[in-house]
């Protein structure tokens, strides 16, 4: 958990966030231990931005994980940089109701939540067909 946080903040210095000024980073870790990495990359047209989360999902997929065993998510603080709801279902494609998500800031770990609490009665893959 530590390792992820600390990765999570020191990728958060890569973060393309002129607009905001909220620099976010993720780590994750997928189920063959392989540590994945993502910042937010803000766009002047706004919709277009990506979040860290899904940076760092795309960065597994792409050297071929399909498991999510653990994310850690470093922002500005002091507030909570909790997921968005968009990003909850894209977590929720690769981890069920158990993943755990680890909330810093960069004096560390703030919070510590699941999968499940934050998108409770989640629709996944399963739920499909
Ligand atoms: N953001 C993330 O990258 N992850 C989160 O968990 C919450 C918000 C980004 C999106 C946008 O670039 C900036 O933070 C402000 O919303």
């Amino acid at each position: 958990m530590e390792e992820l946080i600390a990765a999570a903040q020191a990728v958060r210095a890569r973060a393309y966030a002129p607009y905001s000024r909220h620099a976010v980073g993720a780590a994750l870790r997928d189920d063959k231990g392989r540590v994945h990495l993502g910042v937010n990359v803000e766009n002047a047209a706004s919709p277009q931005g990506q979040c860290a989360e899904a940076s760092a999902i795309g960065a597994m997929v792409t050297a071929g994980g399909t498991c999510i065993a653990e994310i850690a998510i470093v922002g500005p603080g002091p507030h909570l940089c909790t997921p968005c709801g968009g990003c909850r279902q894209r977590l929720r494609e690769f981890a069920g109701d158990d993943l755990p998500i680890f909330i810093g800031d960069p004096d560390g770990l703030q919070e510590q939540f699941t999968l499940g609490a934050l998108l409770p009665a989640s629709f996944g893959p399963e739920n499909v067909g």
